[in-house]
């Protein structure tokens, strides 16, 4: 029997030409808009597997509505979006997309970083406008980058690519936080590992690399934004919960913090309103693995994790390896 795969959303081609070579059928959603969960779960009827993207809410109720459903293959390295556990108790398989997009993530993060410090969005702005009559000692003075304290909060494999071009290419000091501790940042790039006071104490630059999960949710509130240094930036490539959005716009109001870079929000794909009116922070809507080679390599991944489910052979990513023991 041929197993069935649905695709919420086109993704890049490739992955379509894995699955058939694979020998199964594919079924994409063509409309260039995320389905409602009802149409989610019509849409799974009959299928065998899903590859899912990050807007998809995939919970309880959505693994439900197929009993034949078997994986989940999300779009992304991050799986938030996904009930996990209770895939695991219903013996589906959930697959993510680690490592390709870690250095196009941390690209983009740094991006952010170095077009806050240099107010780059505010100078652009300004030259289009016709406003560049001559130049000026004091205008659109910004903050050094090199030699800067960059904190990273959360070094796994995006945190730790980001803290390497900051000290390899900008000779910036180290400091991060996070459970454990990183040979690689200790030794090669003689980071220290701090607490989180410390970090954004200390950091001229604060980026978020974390999962997002029940003890990182709203990691960064009002209290932590106010023992941030006033001329720090805040980088968020994580996920938007992780900052209490509405704590981040007062602050950006009020100066508490010099500005911030955001590529994720609380209420994706809403933006706080306050945001939008401000001048010291940069919006990226969501596209911080947005390559072309990435976003190909990404579904490569998806599409080879389906592949080798069905074939019996080994998953390049699971998230819950655990119920292939016993399947
Ligand atoms: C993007 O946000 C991802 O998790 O891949
Ligand atoms: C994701 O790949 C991470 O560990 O940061």
């Amino acid at each position: 029997m041929t197993h069935k795969i649905y695709i919420s959303q086109p993704i890049p081609e490739n992955a379509l030409k894995i699955l058939r070579d694979g020998g199964l059928e594919v079924e994409t959603n063509t409309d260039n808009r995320v389905l409602e969960k009802s149409e989610l779960m019509q849409a799974i009827q009959g299928k065998d597997g899903l590859l899912s993207l990050l807007t998809d809410t995939v919970d309880a109720e959505v693994l439900s509505a197929n009993p034949n459903l078997k994986i989940v293959s999300n779009y992304a390295v991050g799986y938030n979006n996904i009930d996990v556990q209770a895939a695991t108790e219903r013996n589906i398989l959930v697959t993510n997309t680690p490592g390709v997009l870690t250095e196009t993530t941390a690209d983009l993060a740094f991006a952010l970083l170095m077009a806050s410090a240099r107010k780059l969005l505010e100078a652009d702005k300004f030259t289009r406008a016709g406003k560049f009559h001559k130049w000026e000692p004091l205008g659109f003075l910004g903050q050094d980058i090199h030699g800067a304290t960059l904190g990273i909060v959360g070094a796994g494999k995006i945190g730790t690519a980001t803290a390497r071009k900051g000290h390899k290419g900008f000779g910036m000091r180290i400091l991060y936080f996070d459970p454990n501790e990183n040979d690689y940042l200790n030794n090669e790039l003689q980071a220290t590992k701090v607490s989180l006071e410390e970090l954004l104490q200390e950091s001229d630059f604060v980026s978020l690399h974390v999962p997002l999960i029940e003890k990182t949710h709203h990691l960064i509130g009002a209290q932590e934004l106010s023992l941030m240094k006033p001329t720090a930036y805040l980088i968020n490539t994580a996920r938007g919960p992780v900052v209490d959005e509405a704590t981040l716009a007062e602050a950006l109001q009020k100066g508490t913090i010099a500005g911030a870079g955001l590529d994720v929000y609380e209420n994706e794909p809403d933006v706080h309103p306050d945001l939008l009116n401000l001048d010291n922070v940069i919006l990226a809507p969501h596209i911080a693995s947005a390559s072309i080679h990435t976003r190909q390599e990404m579904a490569r991944i998806a599409a080879e994790n389906i592949v080798a489910f069905f074939e019996g052979e080994d998953i390049p990513s699971p998230v819950n390896p655990e119920i292939l023991s016993h399947s």
